[in-house]
């Protein structure tokens, strides 16, 4: 595969933003990765740890795509089933060559003190990896607290949580932290400005800035790998879109292979295809697990995901024709789509917006069964007559039909 000039710092900011998007608090995981630093530079951990840590820290509820997980991850110190986003996540980490290593992070990030302890003298963890998902989940139930009261209160900025969830914290350390972590915890939070910078644009700044330390440039093979995790965080959040990015994804390689794309274009719609619904996670679950068709202000909140796949996407330097693919998703040649209402479309927006439709309208659905091939095909047919899809790619389709509905389908 040919090396892409992609940046692991741009690309890990992505991730995270998407994975912050999950819930109602924006910026969780930036949160987490900015008082982990604090911690451990108060720890006296080396500038190298330091590094480790933040960006474990920032990616620790990889997991966690629904809504419904995340309300319990801001209620609660522990729950039924708390573990569960951790095992998710730490596999998600396992699949990417670059991410490997913050798996035993993020699978631990909800152990006690004393658990961690016992792992450690089994050989299961090492000593550094102990410390480091005790910090993380110190900081996480820091900002739980906090966010339950900022939330309650209505609070403008993030510090006026400060004295709340610190008697929280308090009152429960003893059983949860290390007690040179919980020692080192209060020494940093006794500046302001370890609460101050957690507000939404400063937590930005301060993010993009510690990551330029991480960075380096990544292969499009990592950068593959690294997409199937956007991907599977967002097809996990409803068992009824299961595998629909990476079905999208093959299908629009697939197509684009027919049609003549280039092999470094079919790559490149392959990961738009990965990346196309990343703005789903915005979105309340709810809605996306609606059983009947949706009413006119949920369609509103439907109709802005790929603006905001887009919004993220933009982001990450030289993937710019990605991005703009990815989020033309949902437009029609005749003008009548979302969100530009754009008719001048490349030919890679035409493949993935009928690979889109064909790979949602073969799967189940809340309120259907999976379409046959034949009724598929028919649906398209319609929608290619109104003048909103491209003829070349429909003609395209209906003369691999079968192999296409077959890519669609097909499990990662
Ligand atoms: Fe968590
Ligand atoms: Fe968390
Ligand atoms: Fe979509
Ligand atoms: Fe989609």
């Amino acid at each position: 595969m040919k090396d892409a000039s992609i940046s692991l710092a741009d690309v890990l900011f992505a991730l995270v933003s998407t994975l912050d998007l999950v819930g109602d608090d924006d910026g969780h995981g930036k949160r987490v990765a900015q008082m982990s630093y604090q911690v451990g530079k108060a720890f006296g951990l080396s500038d190298t740890d330091l590094d480790e840590l933040f960006v474990a820290a920032l990616l620790h509820d990889l997991g966690v795509s629904t809504n419904y997980v995340h309300a319990h991850l801001i209620k609660s110190m522990e729950w039924q089933g708390v573990h569960e986003h951790c095992h998710i996540g730490a596999q998600l980490a396992e699949r990417s060559s670059v991410l490997k290593y913050l798996s035993p992070y993020i699978l631990h990030h909800h152990d006690r003190w004393p658990l961690l302890q016992s792992l450690v003298k089994k050989g299961e963890l090492t000593e550094k990896q102990a410390l480091f998902a005790n910090i993380i989940l110190l900081v996480d139930r820091v900002d739980a607290f906090a966010w339950q009261e900022i939330s309650s209160k209505n609070y403008r900025h993030y510090h006026m949580a400060r004295d709340f969830s610190l008697q929280q914290i308090e009152a429960r350390w003893q059983a949860f932290f290390r007690e040179d972590i919980y020692k080192a915890f209060l020494r940093a939070c006794r500046a302001d400005i370890f609460w101050m910078m957690n507000d939404k644009q400063e937590v930005i700044e301060f993010v993009q800035e510690r990551l330029q330390n991480v960075d380096r440039l990544i292969t499009m093979a990592e950068l593959q790998e690294m997409a199937v995790i956007f991907a599977n965080a967002v097809d996990a959040k409803s068992p009824f879109t299961y595998q629909h990015s990476i079905g999208v994804a093959s299908l629009s390689a697939y197509l684009g292979k027919q049609l003549g794309l280039s092999e470094s274009k079919q790559q490149r719609i392959y990961l738009a295809g990965l990346l196309h619904d990343l703005g789903k996670l915005d979105m309340e679950d709810d809605v996306l697990e609606k059983q009947s068709p949706l009413d006119h202000e949920e369609r509103q909140k439907m109709n802005r995901h790929s603006f905001v796949s887009l919004m993220i996407l933009r982001r990450i330097k030289g993937m710019e024709d990605i991005a703009l693919w990815a989020s033309q998703h949902h437009e029609k040649l005749n003008g009548i789509g979302y969100p530009a209402r754009e008719t001048d479309l490349p030919l890679e927006s035409r493949i993935l917006a009928v690979a889109d439709i064909v790979q949602a309208l073969a799967q189940d659905r809340p309120y259907r069964k999976g379409l046959s091939v034949e009724k598929i095909l028919s649906i398209v047919d319609d929608m290619t007559a109104e003048g909103e899809l491209d003829m070349q790619v429909v003609a395209c389709l209906h003369a691999n039909h079968q192999k296409a509905y077959q890519v669609a389908l097909a499990e990662a």
